[in-house]
């Protein structure tokens, strides 16, 4: 997590900073701060709290230089405090540096730089590193480029743990160093300017020239050139590649937050998953990145999917899915499980990848460990830079467009979709008909104008959740492939509510769950007009009869659950597959409201960042 910023040009490095760790704010803000050449010497300004809090600490007290590095934390060594806050310095205090990641043998290379006589000022690995970068720089005494290249090298072989870097040193103006190892660091060429980025969104309003950096490689970066190379010294092929969206693309527009933003988004990004991947007249789906033949997908006997949070969901989900469509038999595995269990799988188990940012640590050790033992590893990311849709052995993209609120809403939806794709690929291959495959398809286009009309239930749910605001225990229910949504359901309401809240099969409630029903706990039962909708409404009469107020999502045309339920909001009918697609809808809308009705920062809730690039 948290968010790397570095300029370096002919302008004033400070709103470019700004402006960019405003951008990269979703990916932490437990502290920020800036460091800035001037002059021959570096001036730091920090702050504890969100990016505004230090825009008012540097209009108390300006800062000025035409190189800078900036950072917003996410706290993994050392608590929230000023001292911690990047950017931190070495034992000469000529060095700034910040850091995105863990290093994790930083206890040891403390206690050895202690020994030498170094003081440290905060409890963070980071400062660790820049005292060796800085330690590397005296004792050489080779204050050229070269030189702090070098440093960074020196310092970065004796790591362990993972790292996307910043530096600048005093003593060396006109040049700004990166590298990284596990988390992302992105290189913007601009004319006569450069910048360094944990990702592109920060910049993408100056530059869409852009350098993916890879694992192990270091840039030196001045303000007309930019050099690459690898931490074990040699050269390093790189390649330009143009960012696809505007900076438009990742501003709210007049919505007043992004989350919403992203949840209105879902027609479109619906439709964008399955552009271009339908096709009528073969009846079938086209993932042409899976870069598999159809007799190749033929022998697949197996599926495991992987991911966390709301990417696992959507994994439980494509169980449902894919084994109603295709008959192959799905596992899920939460990607921090997965790298460390040790899951028997046969030769023919394809295993995916599911992943919105494409950077989460755990979700990427599981694609490794997966690769480790020979499987075909693919991937189903949005950021199509990433990191795991760069190794993963092919993949399908979910084209949402950037997703900046941290609770996952339309990423979770276009992964459905393309699971729901495969569904369709794989059992075309085996016993699905050509006639059923059309029927599959004209469902699934009608898929945007169902969501664009779920849409039109917002005022409705906006007054349903006002009224349960004030609950401090939510239970949500669903069966078969909307038991995952009620687990999505409960993820989304904790987030960005705090409010406790846990998902359940509908039927587990016997077993247990029950005995939480009371006045005060409303339950949210998701009971479609499907195959199991009398037993949805079974378990909704025993709710009931023990005074406990239940909402209901049911289908348009249904009766029965107003005569039973408190409130209930009725979403077009669809088929039982993708039903989650849009029973998912009213779900995000509602954890939406009551965190707006209860005042929360929806778009930034509390110890929580978007992308989790670490363990
Ligand atoms: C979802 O609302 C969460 N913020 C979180 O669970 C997220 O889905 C998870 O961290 C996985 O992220 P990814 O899709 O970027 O890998
Ligand atoms: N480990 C560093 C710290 O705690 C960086 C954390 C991060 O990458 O979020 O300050």
């Amino acid at each position: 997590m948290c968010g790397i910023v570095g300029y370096i040009g002919r302008a004033e490095a400070l709103p470019v900073l700004m402006d960019g760790l405003r951008r990269l704010e979703y990916r932490g803000y437990d502290s920020a701060g800036v460091a800035l050449l001037n002059g021959g010497s570096i001036e730091s300004r920090k702050a504890v709290g969100r990016i505004a809090n230090l825009a008012e600490a540097i209009q108390q007290n300006p800062v000025h230089g035409k190189t800078g590095i900036s950072h917003t934390r996410w706290a993994t060594h050392g608590g929230v405090t000023f001292e911690n806050a990047h950017p931190h310095s070495d034992q000469s205090g000529r060095l700034a540096l910040v850091h995105n990641g863990v290093i994790e043998n930083y206890q040891t290379l403390r206690e050895q730089l202690l020994a030498k006589g170094h003081q440290f000022k905060s409890q963070t690995d980071t400062e660790v590193l820049a005292h060796l970068v800085g330690e590397a720089v005296d004792g050489a005494g080779n204050r050229t480029k070269a030189g702090l290249v070098e440093a960074v090298r020196m310092a970065l072989r004796q790591v362990i743990g993972t790292y996307g870097i910043a530096v600048i040193h005093a003593d060396i103006p006109g040049v700004m160093v990166g590298a990284r190892r596990g988390s992302p660091l992105v290189l913007g060429i601009g004319r006569d300017e450069h910048f360094l980025a944990s990702d592109v969104s920060a910049i993408v309003a100056h530059t869409r020239e852009v350098v993916y950096l890879n694992d192990y490689e270091i840039v030196a970066v001045e303000a007309e050139r930019f050099d690459i190379s690898t931490v074990s010294g040699s050269g390093a092929d790189f390649q330009v590649s143009t960012v696809e969206f505007s900076a438009d693309a990742v501003d709210k527009g007049t919505f007043p937050h992004y989350m919403l933003k992203e949840i209105y988004e879902q027609p479109n990004s619906i439709r964008d998953a399955m552009r271009g991947r339908l096709s009528s007249e073969e009846a079938t789906a086209k993932l042409g990145g899976l870069e598999m033949t159809n007799a190749q997908l033929r022998a697949v006997d197996r599926i495991v999917l992987s991911g966390c949070g709301t990417a696992f969901h959507s994994a439980l989900t494509g169980e449902y899915i894919i084994e109603n469509l295709a008959h192959i038999p799905v596992e899920c595995e939460i990607a921090s499980e997965f790298r460390y269990r040790n899951l028997p799988m046969d030769r023919d188990t394809l295993v995916f990848v599911i992943s919105q940012s494409g950077e989460t640590a755990d979700t990427l050790a599981a694609l490794r460990e997966s690769q480790r033992k020979g499987h075909r590893t693919l991937g189903i990311c949005n950021n199509v830079a990433s990191t795991i849709a760069r190794e993963s052995d092919g993949g399908v993209y979910m084209h949402a467009g950037p997703e900046i609120g941290v609770a996952a809403t339309k990423s979770f939806t276009s992964q459905l979709v393309i699971l729901t794709l495969l569904g369709l690929l794989l059992g075309r291959i085996r016993h699905l008909s050509h006639a059923e495959g059309r029927t599959i398809i004209s469902e699934m286009e009608k898929l945007p104008d169902l969501v664009a009309k779920t849409l039109e239930l917002d005022a409705e749910i906006e007054k349903v959740a006002r009224k349960y605001a004030r609950a401090n225990n939510f239970l949500f229910m669903g069966r078969q492939a909307n038991y995952p949504i009620a687990m999505e359901g409960a993820l989304k309401l904790k987030e960005i509510s705090y409010i406790s809240a846990s998902g359940y099969p509908s039927a587990e409630l016997k077993h247990g769950v029950i005995a939480l029903v009371n006045e005060e706990t409303p339950s949210v039962f998701i009971a479609p007009q499907d195959a199991v909708f009398d037993k949805n409404v079974s378990n909704i009469e025993e709710v009931k009869a023990r005074k406990g107020p239940v909402i209901a999502i049911g289908t348009e045309g249904d009766t029965a659950l107003a005569k039973i339920c408190d409130d209930v909001i009725l979403i077009p009918h669809a088929p039982d597959y993708l039903t989650p697609i849009l029973s998912v809808i009213p779900l995000q809308l509602f954890s939406y409201h009551i965190g707006v009705a209860l005042g929360c920062d929806v778009d930034k809730p509390r110890n929580l960042a978007k992308s989790v690039t670490v363990e």
